[in-house]
């Protein structure tokens, strides 16, 4: 017969206004009735001191007792007329919500240009750790290793594996690709299609036209990155030292146990996670069984 009666369909701020009038509204029926009591009171005094004669000797500055009492009484009603409709409006609740509002607006701006500064400062602090080289940049290593983790000897690779070439080419061609002076210096010449960044700390080392040349890992990989997509190709001091700054390890794993001068770090696999393996069987262009592994940094 009746509609259910629907829960509040005032908002919060309805609900704070409906009670801030209620509550407005209480004091000044208060008031009403202080003045109303206060006249009655007086009444009251009035007849006390005069009618009945209570305290009819008593007198304060020459008037007698219940003059001074309506009056100190009548003072306090006007106090609290004036903080009913005057010092209210000044220092009631909602001046006192507006100054938290306020004060609240002033921490929270003060609260952002902390967190600001602090990330600027994070971001300084991770910069000049790496070199100003960020960290999870995209660099890809690309490696032939055996297992036990020899990739050369002598400056040279160690075995034939075709597929592993073919694939070197595929990923690397039209890319960038850094390597260490040694590893340069075992091609015959620059690889074709692609920008080649050479690390030396010779100052003057030469190096044929269009290759780039780098005296640190960091600078290596920060003209990497202006280039676009950058591959760190070996040889292993190079691998060593370039492991922190890349994100993905293209792994192809020979397998054998080779003699060598030259080796690949061990992986931590609490930092590298395998995400691709593909196994594959010795033929006549590839001497080994081989896997190629690709890691993903955790
Ligand atoms: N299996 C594979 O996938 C693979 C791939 C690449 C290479 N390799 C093999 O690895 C071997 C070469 O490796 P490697 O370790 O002997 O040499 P490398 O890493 O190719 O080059 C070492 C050279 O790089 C420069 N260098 C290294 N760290 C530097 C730094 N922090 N700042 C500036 N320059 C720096 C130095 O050049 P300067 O002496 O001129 O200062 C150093 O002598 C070869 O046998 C090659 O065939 C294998």
């Amino acid at each position: 017969m009746f509609k259910a009666h629907k829960s509040s369909s005032f908002d919060p701020e309805q609900m704070e206004l409906m009670a801030y009038a209620q509550k407005r509204i209480r004091q000044k029926r208060n008031w009403f009735n202080h003045g109303a009591i206060f006249f009655i009171g007086s009444i009251i005094l009035w007849i006390m001191n005069m009618a009945l004669r209570a305290g009819i000797d008593t007198t304060f500055f020459g008037y007698p007792w219940f003059v001074s009492a309506v009056l100190l009484w009548f003072a306090l009603w006007l106090y609290h007329g004036l903080s009913v409709f005057v010092f209210n409006r000044f220092l009631g609740d909602a001046w006192e919500k507006k100054q938290i509002d306020i004060l609240m607006a002033k921490q929270e701006k003060k609260i952002i240009q902390l967190q600001a500064k602090l990330k600027d400062k994070k971001e300084i602090i991770d910069s000049k750790q790496s070199g100003g080289m960020n960290n999870t940049a995209k660099v890809i290593m690309i490696v032939a290793a055996s297992d036990n983790n020899v990739i050369g000897k002598d400056n040279h690779l160690i075995w034939r594996l075709k597929s592993d070439l073919q694939r070197f080419k595929t990923m690397t061609s039209g890319h960038t690709i850094i390597m260490g002076r040694k590893t340069f210096e075992s091609f015959p010449k620059p690889l074709p299609n692609r920008k080649h960044i050479v690390i030396s700390r010779q100052k003057d080392y030469h190096v044929p036209e269009g290759v780039l040349l780098a005296h640190s890992i960091n600078e290596a990989l920060l003209m990497g990155q202006e280039l676009g997509q950058t591959y760190v190709i070996g040889g292993g001091e190079i691998y060593k030292q370039a492991m922190p700054f890349c994100d993905t390890i293209e792994l192809t794993r020979v397998h054998t146990e080779s003699k060598g001068d030259t080796f690949f770090p061990n992986l931590d696999m609490q930092v590298w996670k395998l995400l691709n393996k593909e196994s594959h069987q010795a033929d006549k262009d590839n001497e080994f069984d081989y896997s190629f592994l690709t890691y993903k940094k955790n």
